[in-house]
């Protein structure tokens, strides 16, 4: 397979998050402040990624409106051209907030909902005042005239409010909204049986965004993510391991994908001792999934290994022990019942939300 250079780069300076969702997708083991890399490295990263070639960078956490120096970060990826997103909870973005970063060429938010009712958004949250805080962002990114992508998250408990949802984003000025079902990695497997919708609650949310798409076209870009368990394919996850994205961590982990430090059997690269360039190309992490040359059976000799690159590795991983294994929400895989399994058990199951906490 030929190597191109990557196209995006997600940069997740902190995991320090003041919400606590219960399906937070950062690694279940957190990195404390003590040990994120300092804002010179940063900037570094920053100077490689755009000799690499890559086009787009996006900053985020944890939140990472907590760490004081994401003004100067994106003021330096601005200078060397690239494109800047900044990935965000809002709770932390104000009008004075924003400014800077504004100043600094920020150019796009994209703003989370846990819900758009307050008890609700605050329950899923776990923080009092949430909902108040994201929709003031919103007004603050619009009225600075940057560009704002809503981004609603749904789970069981909040399927009959996507239409609200959609009018939500579009009355707040977004320029795009998604409509993302919960993915069942890392914290979010803990509440699976708690946040997964049923098949008909899923068939409800798609009727409700073909409808909001036939209402808004042209003005209103709508994507939707559904829960790939529900799907008879895998997505292809990250477009494929190492061949478009690559992640900085914390504490400089480069990484695949956000979950890819689940995988033991090769070394983790670190930016501290490696070049982003050498990680690209040559480190063991990254050429461990890349292209078709790993695949077994079924994927090796299926017509949609180039579609979907056999699926997650890390969803692989977490539920058939296996990285290597065919994406088990395929349903070519014989590991499929542990997918249609999940499914029965989440119908109707009421456990308590478990929370994410940095403390943790
Ligand atoms: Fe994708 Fe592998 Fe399933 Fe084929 S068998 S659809 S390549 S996951
Ligand atoms: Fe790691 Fe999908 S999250 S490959």
């Amino acid at each position: 397979m030929s190597l191109s250079s990557p196209l995006g780069l997600l940069a997740e300076i902190t995991h320090r998050c003041p919400l606590q969702c219960p399906y937070c997708s950062n690694p279940l083991d957190l990195i404390a402040r003590s040990a994120e890399l300092p804002t010179a490295q940063w900037l570094d990263i920053i100077d490689q990624a755009a000799a690499l070639g890559i086009l787009q960078i996006h900053f985020s956490g944890g939140e990472p409106m907590a760490r004081s120096d994401l003004v100067q970060l994106v003021e330096r990826a601005n200078d060397r051209g690239l494109y800047t997103n900044l990935i965000t909870s809002g709770v932390q973005l104000t009008a004075e907030t924003l400014a800077p970063l504004a100043a600094a060429g920020l150019p796009h938010v994209q703003l989370s909902f846990q819900d758009i009712e307050t008890n609700a958004a605050e329950t899923m949250s776990g923080y009092r005042g949430s909902l108040e805080k994201k929709r003031a962002a919103a007004r603050d990114v619009v009225a600075a005239g940057l560009s704002l992508t809503a981004n609603f998250v749904v789970q069981r408990d909040n399927c009959t409010r996507v239409p609200a949802m959609i009018e939500l984003g579009a009355v707040m000025g977004a320029h795009r909204i998604e409509i993302a079902h919960v993915q069942y990695h890392g914290w979010s497997l803990v509440n699976r049986a708690r946040l997964l919708p049923s098949r008909a609650q899923l068939d409800v949310v798609t009727a409700a965004v073909e409808q909001a798409r036939a209402t808004h076209a042209g003005k209103l870009v709508i994507d939707y993510v559904i829960p790939d368990y529900y799907a008879d394919y895998p997505k292809a996850c990250m477009a494929g391991w190492g061949r478009r994205f690559i992640n900085v961590g914390p504490s400089g982990n480069v990484l695949p994908c956000h979950a890819a430090e689940t995988v033991k059997t090769v070394p983790i690269p670190n930016i501290q001792s490696t070049s982003l360039s050498e990680i690209w190309t040559g480190s063991a992490l990254f050429n461990l999934y890349r292209g078709t040359d790993w695949m077994a059976e079924p994927c090796r000799s299926c017509d949609r290994r180039e579609i979907d690159w056999g699926g997650c590795r890390c969803q692989a991983l977490a539920l058939t022990g296996d990285a290597a294994a065919t994406d088990p929400v395929c349903s070519r895989s014989s590991d499929r019942p542990k997918i249609d399994a999940a499914l029965a058990e989440a119908v109707g199951g009421d456990a308590p939300l478990v929370y994410r906490r940095f403390s943790r």
